[in-house]
């Protein structure tokens, strides 16, 4: 059966991916109702678009935003929870408030703004969610270790809320971008440890140098992620996990690959916990 993905709704859609995905829906003739911590920063001008203030770590905001978004177009079919940053650099280089502002908004934001839609999806019957993930959400690295535990969190979220959705014919898709060029490592988005520790300096000005090195100048499209989006949402059976661009097919390929090694590396002694009762 195929799905009218027609009324949009995306968060952090002021710059990069979200931005790109609110300009392909309007271009495909749908209505989108695009997100921001301050909406004036989204400066696109259509009767098709209604821009909201949504700063997604506030759960009364989430609801409100939903609520005028059903005011206005009566449905709510994409839930895009594209908002997020990269809380980068060193766990012990780190402090707890980062930590816990990583997980305020990559992981209970999205909570929230899932937790306001999911209601109007439940009675259409009908719903496509698209929860970004990352290749951060498949491997861990050095630097990326607050990152890469807030979209693990996702994985696990979007995988299980998968299945108990269901029923109700509401597909989550987890997209996990490779390096996309947006302003993901660029001072404005990403944030990096600032309690130094003598001891990892030579390892912190390393993982530091080389995501400077890569800022702006990542491979992925954003403008081409946002097409597949709208090619995946009117999609009939849409995948549960989706890699996009060849880094991140090479990245999570290699992770099957080690988690199977692994596995099977360490099978026999994995089966000896089982119970003789
Ligand atoms: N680019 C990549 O390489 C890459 C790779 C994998 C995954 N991702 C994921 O893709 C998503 C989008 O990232 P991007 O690459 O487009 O980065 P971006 O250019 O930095 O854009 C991020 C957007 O998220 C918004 N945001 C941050 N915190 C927010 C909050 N509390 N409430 C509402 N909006 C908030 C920002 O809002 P302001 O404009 O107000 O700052 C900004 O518009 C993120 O979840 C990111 O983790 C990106």
């Amino acid at each position: 059966m195929s799905f009218q993905p027609h009324n949009w709704f995306i968060t952090g859609a002021a710059r990069g991916i979200g931005a790109h995905t609110v300009q392909a829906a309007l271009a495909a003739g749908h209505n989108v109702v695009a997100t921001a911590r301050k909406r004036d920063s989204i400066t696109l001008a259509d009767d098709r678009l209604l821009a909201l203030d949504l700063d997604v770590t506030d759960a009364a905001q989430a609801q409100a935003a939903v609520q005028a978004a059903v005011a206005r177009f009566g449905r709510i079919d994409v839930l895009v929870n594209n908002a997020g940053y990269g809380q980068l650099g060193l766990f012990e280089e780190s402090t707890a408030a980062d930590a816990e502002q990583q997980f305020a908004t990559n992981v209970f934001g999205l909570f929230h703004v899932t937790r306001a839609v999911l209601p109007v999806m439940r009675q259409q019957r009908a719903g496509r969610v698209f929860n970004l993930s990352s290749i951060a959400g498949m491997r861990g690295i050095p630097g990326g270790s607050l990152y890469c535990a807030s979209k693990f969190a996702v994985e696990g979220f979007s995988e299980g809320l998968a299945q108990e959705l269901a029923p109700f014919g509401i597909r989550v898709t987890i997209v996990e971008p490779g390096a996309f060029r947006t302003d993901f490592l660029d001072g404005q988005s990403m944030r990096f440890g600032s309690q130094a520790i003598a001891d990892y300096a030579a390892q912190s000005a390393q993982i530091s140098a080389g995501f400077g090195a890569r800022n702006h100048l990542q491979p992925g499209d954003p403008a081409r992620l946002a097409a597949v989006l709208l090619q995946l949402a009117a999609h009939p059976a849409p995948p549960l996990r989706f890699a996009a661009g060849s880094d991140a097919v090479g990245i999570v390929g290699a992770k099957i690959e080690a988690l199977r090694g692994e596995l099977e590396a360490w099978q026999a002694l994995s089966v000896t916990t089982d119970g003789a009762f």
